[in-house]
């Protein structure tokens, strides 16, 4: 590998690269440098304004009011009843058996609950994309094999059988706390068979099918609702919960009285509770074109070439499976009018050749290297295979990417202060998780200080990385529904004995 190290002068002002390059152990190739303003004028789109965040805060609030009133699959936002209505008192005790499915990953763990303590063992199963994308029976005959060995492996077989959490990070019409429909796949999934099913039920039978496990599945959960209890385990002031991962997507407390389609609910004790977990599913808002102002040429191809195309376009623009992507597409589009890498696009055209993680990297460079040498874009960059990569080009990869993300930390963030400002509450932590919010360098920060200036009135709200919320919220979420279970039955009991 090379070691040319290249020193463009930024414009302080934007962050692009001006023509004056620098010191260097190597001469980048000699190009024709284009004036800076030419990118930022191709990228302006790319950049929101609090006006533009605003009208996308109001718009949201709409299709999320649309997604409580009605059940049919036309709203976009879907704003799903999750049948959780309490978050931990921290009692909770006793063992689990957690399920994770919600990406290229699939993990079975065993979780012990001990006052404020969690114990943990668990096993990562890798879900092959001919699975992903095969039949419904053969993806759940891997899931129930996948326990099958971890169970036996942890003399869990013949155990008293566990109560057992799933956690499935797609949207799921629930009808109770154990029961769901897939409503759509998402996140590159599309076995077939599952859409319009309840996946307990598929669960059930894959271990039917095997004989060998057996298992009580007490709650079906989504991932940000698993976050949300993960968070309010440690602090009860927890009422929202956030995914900024493969995909993205929130979930929050909202009051009965504001959910007009679960008119006349009550819960199996004959109670309407006051409020219930909304599993919001945001990563389908603009599906109904409410983003079409502002997304992009980019966007667009990035969502044609998706597996699911003109589905969950709010997470296009904002979550890991789609981040670098959307990035590779300006890029290549900047090559192909010429203003990067000499007019070559031919290695950047390649699809999927620029995952999130460079995005990553590449603004790490910005923010840690102080000198501008871009070492590490100019090496990504030579990797994927770009020749003819000068300073000016690293320095203007690295501002595109900085855009992509801070436009996706942005529209994260006008989500979450629409949820805060709608639940008016005067204090109310946010869990957060996912592999954006988690890796990316200045995301966190950025979403921060972008909420902090959307929010209305004397709100106050504080972010929390959430830990674990697929494996531990799903031991708490079955946790607090065995303990409603048992003080059920201690009340019928006691209710029969006094009736004698
Ligand atoms: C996708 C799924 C959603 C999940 C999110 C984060 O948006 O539809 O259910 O919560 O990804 O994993």
């Amino acid at each position: 590998m090379s070691s040319i190290v290249c020193h463009p002068i930024l414009d302080s002002q934007n962050g692009i690269a001006t023509d004056a390059v620098i010191k260097k152990q190597r001469p980048p190739p000699l190009v024709l440098s284009r004036p800076k303003d030419l990118i930022q004028e191709a990228c302006q789109r790319l950049v929101l304004s609090d006006q533009q965040l605003r009208r996308i805060m109001q718009s949201m609030e709409k299709s999320m009011e649309q997604g409580l009133a009605t059940s049919t699959k036309k709203v976009a936002v879907k704003m799903l009843p999750t049948y959780v209505d309490s978050v931990p008192n921290g009692t909770e005790s006793g063992d689990f058996l957690a399920l994770d499915l919600g990406g290229t990953n699939f993990r079975v763990l065993h979780i012990k609950l001990q006052g404020k303590e969690t114990k943990m063992t668990g096993k990562i199963f890798r879900v092959p994309e001919s699975i992903m994308r095969g039949t419904g029976e053969a993806l759940f005959d891997h899931i129930a094999g996948c326990m099958a060995k971890f169970m036996g492996e942890n003399d869990l077989k013949d155990a008293q059988k566990l109560p057992l959490g799933f956690t499935f990070s797609f949207p799921c019409e629930q009808e109770g706390l154990t029961k769901g429909k897939l409503v759509t796949w998402t996140k590159g999934f599309k076995a077939s068979g599952v859409e319009g099913v309840d996946v307990v039920t598929l669960l059930h039978e894959a271990c039917h099918r095997r004989k060998d496990i057996d298992i009580d599945v007490v709650a079906l959960l989504n991932d940000t609702v698993g976050t949300l209890m993960a968070c309010a385990f440690q602090e009860n002031s927890c009422q929202i919960g956030v995914i900024v991962g493969t995909g993205t997507n929130a979930c929050y407390m909202e009051r009965l009285d504001r959910i007009p389609k679960l008119a006349g609910y009550v819960d199996e004790h004959g109670v309407t509770p006051e409020e219930m977990i909304i599993n919001t599913e945001w990563g389908a808002f603009g599906d109904d074109g409410a983003l079409d102002f502002l997304r992009t040429e980019w966007d667009e191809v990035v969502d044609r070439e998706s597996i699911n195309p003109g589905q969950h376009l709010y997470e296009k623009m904002i979550s890991g499976m789609y981040m670098g992507e959307c990035a590779r597409v300006v890029l290549e589009d900047l090559a192909k009018q010429g203003l990067l890498f000499g007019g070559n696009s031919d290695a950047i055209s390649v699809p999927h050749c620029f995952p999130t993680k460079f995005v990553s990297e590449i603004d790490s460079d910005l923010l840690e290297d102080d000198d501008r040498t871009f070492q590490k874009t100019y090496q990504i960059l030579e990797d994927i295979g770009v020749e003819m990569i000068t300073a000016n080009d690293c320095a203007n990869v690295a501002y595109v990417c900085s855009l992509i993300s801070t436009r996706a930390a942005h529209l994260t963030a006008a989500g979450i202060a629409m949820l805060l400002n709608r639940m008016n509450k005067k204090h109310v932590t946010v869990g957060v998780d996912g592999s954006v919010y988690r890796f990316h360098p200045t995301y966190p920060t950025l979403l921060d200080a972008k909420i902090g200036e959307l929010i209305v009135g004397d709100i106050e709200y504080k972010l929390m990385l959430s830990e674990d919320g697929s494996g531990r919220g799903a031991a708490l979420v079955a946790a607090v529904a065995t303990r409603l279970k048992e003080e059920k039955l201690a009340a019928s009991l006691s209710s029969s004995s006094s009736n004698q």
